[in-house]
């Protein structure tokens, strides 16, 4: 006897429609990227300030202005949510959003620590709503393209690796809206940037088997200079730096037994790589280029997933979320960073 099951209604969505809440910069550049985006469409936008919701409707033609982030969901039917406000939102928001079946794309970091993380995983996975952290890296083609060639051996056996992040953070004058410094915003390089090579080190090498970090900190306790060194099996060091006091190359180099590879800068949307088999031979140069921002490549990864009835990525899971997020708390323990209510 055949069985046919009801496809999930999910795949009946043609044009696929987002919303986002909390307005700032990278929720902007976000719409942007969607607008390069196959069949998708921003119709609702929620921000805690109506005019500010008017005005980025306006901008990209969404339907939908909300002047509060609950009610940006009034409006016209939303297949995934953009959740883009400073981290210490990420939990409320997407709990609200999964609670009401809403499949949620949300900033990175998750959450601010892990037990956020393991709270959103589990209502994700009990209400049987997508859930995925937005780690956009993942999804970028040169990216895909050099994590294929790490594993099928391109470089030999991957001995080391060395990642940076690091821009010159200028401090707000309004404290209160300052993310990156402001502690009770989860204000800090390790959170903001930092997250990117210790991400890249689990994505080639896996779960640490221990970690070293020192930091420097200001006088209200966010860190500004930070040192990671991960250890895996084998004796194999990643050494990850973020810092907010200068301009780093934001790059990446993988030591391997039979080559070197570098990932362009910004390593973490990176346009390309080159690998180098020894010093007389010219490195071998991977290139692909994209225009905008590199967003769109994540919101269709996630568009797909929806589309498939899928409720977590296969890319980039909850459980590799789970364990990012472990080793960044790991990490803040030893640097004596603690936000507040922690
Ligand atoms: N993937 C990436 O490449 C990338 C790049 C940058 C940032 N991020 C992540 O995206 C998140 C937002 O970063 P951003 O640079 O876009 O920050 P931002 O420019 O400060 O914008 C954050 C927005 O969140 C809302 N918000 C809610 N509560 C707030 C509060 N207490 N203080 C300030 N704003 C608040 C505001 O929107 P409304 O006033 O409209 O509500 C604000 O415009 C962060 O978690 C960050 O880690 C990711």
């Amino acid at each position: 006897m055949t069985y046919f099951s009801r496809p999930p209604k999910h795949q009946a969505i043609a044009t696929f429609h987002w919303a986002i809440l909390g307005l700032g910069k990278i929720a902007r550049k976000f719409a942007e990227d969607l607008q390069r985006t196959d069949d998708a469409k921003l119709v609702a936008v929620g921000s805690r300030s109506l005019e500010r919701a008017r005005a980025f409707a306006d901008d990209f033609r969404a339907e939908h202005a909300a002047g509060s982030y609950a009610a940006a969901f009034d409006g016209p039917r939303v297949d995934a949510v953009y959740i883009a406000t400073p981290h210490t939102g990420h939990r409320d928001l997407t709990l609200m959003c999964l609670r009401r079946g809403i499949p949620v794309l949300c900033e990175k970091p998750l959450g601010l620590n892990y037990q956020e993380v393991e709270e959103m995983v589990a209502v994700a996975r009990k209400t049987g709503t997508y859930l995925m952290e937005a780690l956009w890296s993942v999804f970028i083609p040169s990216i895909v393209e050099m994590k294929s060639l790490v594993d099928a051996g391109g470089i030999g056996t991957l001995e080391s690796l060395r990642a940076d992040f690091g821009f010159r953070g200028q401090p707000r004058e309004d404290f209160d809206r300052d993310r990156l410094y402001n502690p009770a915003l989860g204000g800090g390089a390790l959170l903001d940037i930092g997250i990117y090579p210790v991400w890249l080190a689990q994505f080639l090498f896996g779960a640490p088997e221990s970690l070293h970090a020192t930091a420097r900190r200001t006088d209200l306790g966010a860190d500004v200079d930070t040192q990671v060194t991960l250890r895996y099996p084998g004796g194999r060091l990643a050494h990850c730096y973020s810092t907010l006091l200068g301009e780093t190359k934001t790059d990446a180099l993988l030591l391997g037994s039979e080559a070197e590879l570098h990932i362009h800068g910004r390593f973490h949307h990176a346009q390309g790589f080159s690998v180098l088999r020894d010093r007389d031979t010219p490195p071998e140069n991977h290139y692909q280029s994209f225009e905008g921002h590199g967003y769109q490549f994540e919101a269709a990864a996630v568009m797909e997933d929806v589309r498939a009835g899928r409720t977590e990525s296969a890319r980039w899971s909850l459980h590799d979320s789970l364990l990012l997020h472990r080793t960044l708390t790991d990490v803040r323990k030893q640097i004596g960073v603690m936000y507040p209510g922690e």
